[in-house]
């Protein structure tokens, strides 16, 4: 795709309501469980963003019939084990999400696919999913990375039906969780998962939605067992995607560091497994309050109400890591400014994201002048207290197809002095189509 670079300018406050486009997790679960349910599911509030797209393409190209009219969405199931092989290698471009939960899917189908990926998803692990998978029975041929990575292009040979087995998570990952969990759909007896340290859990409550026999419980050292029936029946589900709370995560730091700002983003989900970086922001002083609390669809949805604030640095702990993992770029961006030292932990998953997150912030951050020290698990950060300095005009930040980066550096440009430029805004429209209109609305700059 063509790059699209794009400069950020500071800002006079954002002002007014919005919503966000529909969660990603959700979202590429809402296609896949409705594939596997027997009959026609609605989905309503998709994130029609690269990524889905791609997990739609996916599942089209393995003989689901998926059709959308207006912004509502119709799938017809297949049931479980009824996925077809698909007749070429299928791209997932940017998406590890889709590529993950695909393997589980296809790990308990007779079928064998050949997934590929943009250059940011072809260096990312797939061991992490490759081997309990492979435990359940799946075959593997993946291409190894230079330091001994199984990565893409990567094959794999499904086993119908596949081997339930027990598996205690080695990272905190909902994709591998729920790659195990597909996969335990088409297997005899139950699949068990155990997760240390809680993970997303949209998988969890969908399967439950749409009528998996799964049960969670949390044993004395606190970890989460959950145990999942296989051979099981899924029945067809209306499902309305609530707003993404990780694509929420923009506006609001945008609103709490432009002075003035004044914003509710409405219908955001706001899942505890998801929320962490809004309790982190309040405890940096920020002023954020949640609004219209209700239930949608089995997660808890609000608005988003959230002003200018001065916010304070502060030692992340990094238990809460797992509840905002998608959000550190941005939170980054936060302590870029707030005063005093922000510390954070424990984030080596960071550096397999869509990029090297600690790596690419705090490059960006120190361009712009930012104090900013990279560790192996960690940024720490102090805060100017006011606007961000900025550094030389022509350097653009380096987005390195990584969504986040460049969303986070666009934030960025609203309270840098010297505003900030991207070499590549493109990478947005896999989680975000509109970010940059969506901006421009709140300045009141709308076209
Ligand atoms: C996701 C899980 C997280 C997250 C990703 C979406 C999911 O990845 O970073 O954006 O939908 O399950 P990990 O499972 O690798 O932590």
């Amino acid at each position: 795709m063509e790059a699209k670079p794009a400069s950020f300018k500071p800002s006079g406050p954002l002002t007014g309501r919005i919503t966000v486009p529909g969660d990603k997790s959700i979202s590429h679960r809402s296609l896949i469980l409705s594939v596997l349910a027997i009959g026609k599911s609605q989905i309503s509030g998709l994130l029609e963003g690269e990524d889905v797209l791609a997990t739609a393409a996916a599942l089209r190209a393995m003989g689901a019939k998926i059709e959308k009219k207006g912004s509502s969405w119709t799938v017809h199931g297949v049931g479980v084990g009824g996925l077809m092989q698909p007749e070429t290698a299928i791209d997932l471009g940017n998406s590890g999400t889709s590529v993950r939960l695909l393997m589980g899917l296809v790990a308990s189908h007779d079928i064998s696919v050949t997934f590929t990926g943009d250059a940011s998803l072809s260096k990312r692990p797939m061991g992490r999913v490759i081997d309990p998978l492979s435990s359940m029975g799946a075959d593997f041929t993946a291409r190894m990375s230079s330091d001994g990575k199984a990565c893409l292009p990567l094959t794999v040979r499904g086993l119908c039906p596949a081997v339930p087995i027990e598996y205690r998570l080695p990272v905190a990952s909902a994709q591998v969780k729920s790659a195990i969990l597909l996969a335990g759909l088409n297997a005899p007896g139950v699949t068990r998962v155990i997760e240390p340290v809680p993970t997303r859990d949209h998988s969890e409550t969908m399967l439950k939605g749409f009528g998996a026999n799964l049960t969670v419980e949390t044993d004395r050292d606190g970890n989460r067992i959950i145990s999942l029936t296989g051979e099981a029946e899924l029945s067809p589900q209306k499902i309305k995607v609530p707003g993404d709370p990780s694509s929420a995560a923009f506006p609001v730091v945008a609103a709490l560091l432009v002075p003035g700002s004044d914003i509710v983003v409405e219908n955001v989900g706001i899942n505890p497994t998801r929320a962490g970086l809004f309790t982190v922001l309040q405890q940096m002083g920020g002023d954020i309050s949640f609004k219209k609390k209700r239930t949608v669809g089995g997660e808890p949805v609000a608005d988003i109400h959230v002003k200018h604030s001065k916010l304070t640095g502060i030692d992340v702990q990094a238990d809460i890591a797992p509840s905002m993992i998608d959000e550190f770029p941005i939170l980054f961006i936060a302590a870029a400014l707030a005063e005093g030292t922000t510390t954070t932990s424990g984030l080596h998953e960071l550096r397999v994201k869509e990029s090297d997150r600690l790596s690419q912030m705090a490059t960006g951050l120190s361009l712009l002048g930012v104090d900013v020290t990279e560790k192996e698990d960690g940024l720490v950060i102090t805060g100017s207290g006011g606007p961000i300095p900025g550094g030389k005009k022509k350097t653009a930040i380096k987005t390195a197809l990584d969504h986040r980066i460049a969303m986070s550096f666009a934030v960025a440009g609203l309270i840098t002095k010297t505003g900030v430029a991207i070499d590549d805004m493109s990478p947005t429209e896999t989680s975000f189509p509109g970010f940059a209109d969506l901006l421009a609305t709140l300045q009141g700059s709308a076209k």
